[in-house]
């Protein structure tokens, strides 16, 4: 079907267009119905239907005869494993592990940590939790004891999931201490710990509520497949929000099951005879629906890559793995590019791969600078493609759609047409619509399509605060950005304190709580500056207390080590500046807004409520200074 038909059909008649998609996907018992309202805000996809997300990950292709197709390869330079896995291995593996996961009491409903670095163990525990029901919580490894500590507490896991340690390119990041600590700390404690225990380090396992990987799964049964409902939520998953306290996405079984189907076929243009490359980590969404579970669904191989853009163990490790496993497509953030290019800018270790294989490079996760695009263009000689989503929603909401006929062509500075289902409107602060070309805030009429999560983890009101209240009957995706006349959407960033830092999404908030509880500091802002790698990179402004008697560089010192031991070194917060005054309106609220385009180096207006405008050079010259 054509693009168009195929999206007015979805906005028509929503409920009609995703019941037909929903055959897509192998339901124990097919819905009857695709969507159901029980509010002009809540609502549910297919409600009396029921399946299993790892069956149709797994035991679906097995039985289709698919068994010896390779479900991942495992790639590591950083340990130099290389390894694969069938999809008929992956099963077994799987099932002996949910089986083990039931005869230590993990039953449907129960919450899972998985806290994990990119080992084959990380999806093996993933797709084990969605067999029996369980609810898996995966935490990144750059985060720290005490973020891990908030999200044992926040979903009272009954078990972590863990390894001995994580390898980064320089470093062993020990995971069981963190994992030690952050239990310490939090309030409920999990009653069992699972530690995979990997040659270059082993843990300790010495409280008694640890067990080894290999000892846990002796002996243990193959689980079968738990018969879930559509809505039974298959994960929750941590992101940053506008406030100190991190969200829990909850995301259900059937939506998710049907929106990565479509999108992995029809938007990614791949099928289960491609490799599929997702160059992220289980820790973010991307990892989540495209390195696990959307190539599972549709029987693809999907590459597990252990290792970073450079040095593990130079710049041609991407041309590498293109190359290695015949990748038909990847995913990944710009920033990864622009970290090759800096290491290798003519892109001579391109020369040493063979890439022809390669179809197309789908790019995410923040804002593809031109420069960046035409360097991937002009090098790899095959379509870039930019998109746009959210943790929220799952999948893309803003593609091209390669699987179609005829997919709409890139245009440079844009993240192409909305994908089906979504219904975008740039509104302004009242609410109204802007008219084309005009920059505004990115809303979606409800309802939004399956897939997108519809909840908050133990918070019944934050989703509707966050999202819903602003604008009655759309979801506000903290986005700002205009459409063409062609309904191409251009992304300008965040309208929120939300930063993204190498393509991870961070709270400036939390940053702030963070710093303004040191004892010689009387007021912060954390706001992020423009980086020609990252991105963008998180700076704190504070002023000090009067009679304050840290030296500058002692405070910087420790605000550094306070942000990194809360947060976790995937913070990158290494930028302290102590000035006299933080600009402010006359009611006294930092204008984070005017500091926000400061950093980022954009013209701003000096607000007519602004009480203190000379601060506001003063800041320009420290930033311009960096
Ligand atoms: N476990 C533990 N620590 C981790 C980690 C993990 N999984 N991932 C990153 N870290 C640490 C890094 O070691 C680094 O620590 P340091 O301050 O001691 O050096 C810190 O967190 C920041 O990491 P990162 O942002 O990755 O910076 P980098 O300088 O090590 O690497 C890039 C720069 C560009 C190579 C890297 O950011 C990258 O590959 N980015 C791609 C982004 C991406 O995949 N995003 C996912 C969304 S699509
Ligand atoms: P996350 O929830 O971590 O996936 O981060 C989502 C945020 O990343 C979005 O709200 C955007 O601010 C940003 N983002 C994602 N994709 C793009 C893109 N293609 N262009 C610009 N910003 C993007």
């Amino acid at each position: 079907m054509e693009y168009a038909n195929q999206y007015d059909n979805s906005i028509n008649n929503p409920s009609r267009y995703w019941l037909e998609r929903s055959q897509a996907i192998n339901w124990y018992v097919p819905p009857s119905t695709g969507l159901t309202n029980t509010s002009d805000t809540q609502y549910n996809w297919f409600e009396d239907g029921l399946l299993n997300t790892c069956y149709l990950a797994l035991d679906y292709h097995v039985e289709q005869g698919r068994g010896d197709t390779v479900a991942f390869y495992y790639d590591s330079p950083v340990t130099g494993v290389k390894q694969q896995l069938s999809y008929a291995q992956l099963l077994a593996q799987v099932s002996v592990f949910a089986g083990a996961m039931k005869r230590a009491g993990i039953c449907k409903g129960d919450t899972v940590i998985i806290y994990m670095p990119m080992i084959l163990q990380a999806p093996i525990a993933m797709l084990a939790c969605a067999r029996i029901g369980a609810i898996h919580s995966v935490v990144f490894g750059g985060f720290a004891a005490s973020e891990l500590a908030v999200r044992i507490d926040d979903i009272q896991a009954k078990m972590v999931i863990t390894a001995s340690c994580g390898i980064e390119v320089d470093k062993i990041i020990a995971y069981k201490p963190l994992v030690d600590e952050a239990i310490k700390q939090a309030t409920h404690k999990p009653a069992t710990t699972v530690v995979y225990q990997r040659e270059t380090l082993t843990a300790q396992c010495s409280r008694a509520s640890d067990i080894d990987w290999m000892d846990f799964i002796i002996g243990a049964e193959a689980a079968p497949c738990e018969i879930l409902k559509s809505n039974d939520p298959l994960y929750i998953l941590y992101t940053s929000g506008t406030t100190g306290k991190p969200k829990g996405v909850v995301r259900d079984n059937g939506g998710h099951a049907v929106a990565l189907k479509l999108a992995f076929n029809d938007i990614y243009g791949l099928s289960a005879k491609d490799v599929w490359w997702a160059a992220s980590d289980i820790g973010w969404v991307v990892g989540h629906s495209f390195i696990v579970y959307g190539p599972l669904i549709c029987g693809a191989s999907s590459v597990l890559y252990e290792g970073k853009p450079i040095k593990t163990p130079n710049a041609g490790a991407f041309w590498r793995v293109i190359s290695d496993y015949k990748v038909s497509s990847m995913l990944c953030a710009p920033t990864a590019f622009r970290a090759i290019r800096g290491d290798d800018p003519q892109g001579a270790c391109a020369s040493h791969y063979d890439t022809s294989s390669l179809r197309w490079v789908f790019v995410a996760g923040e804002r593809l600078d031109s420069s960046t695009y035409h360097w991937i263009a002009d090098l790899l000689k095959v379509p870039v493609l930019d998109h746009w989503w959210q943790t929220e929603t799952g999948w893309p909401i803003t593609a091209p759609m390669m699987g179609l006929n005829n997919p709409r062509p890139t245009r440079v500075g844009s993240t192409n047409n909305c994908t089906p289902g979504y219904d975008l409107r740039i509104l302004d602060e009242d609410g109204q619509e802007v008219s084309t070309g005009g920059v505004g805030n990115i809303c979606l009429k409800l309802p939004l399509p399956p897939g997108v999560s519809t909840g908050i983890w133990n918070q019944p009101n934050r989703y509707h605060n966050a999202y819903l209240s602003t604008y009655a009957g759309f979801y506000k995706t903290g986005d700002g950005g205009y459409k063409d006349e062609q309904g191409y959407v251009y992304i300008t960033g965040r309208t929120d304190d939300v930063i993204n830092v190498a393509g991870h999404r961070l709270s400036t908030a939390e940053m702030e709580e963070i710093v303004s509880s040191h004892e010689a500091i009387a007021e912060c802002a954390v706001v992020g500056a423009t980086d020609a790698l990252k991105g963008q990179v998180p700076i704190g402004l504070v002023v000090l207390k009067a009679g304050s008697k840290i030296s500058n560089a002692d405070l910087q010192t420790a605000l550094i080590a306070r942000v990194r031991q809360k947060i976790g070194a995937v913070a990158c917060f290494k930028e302290v500046f102590v000035v006299n005054r933080l600009p402010k309106t006359r009611s006294g609220k930092i204008l984070r807004a005017v500091l926000r385009k400061i950093a980022a180096a954009e013209t701003f207006q000096i607000p007519a409520t602004i009480d203190n405008p000379e601060i506001l050079g003063e800041i320009k010259e420290y930033l311009k200074a960096r």
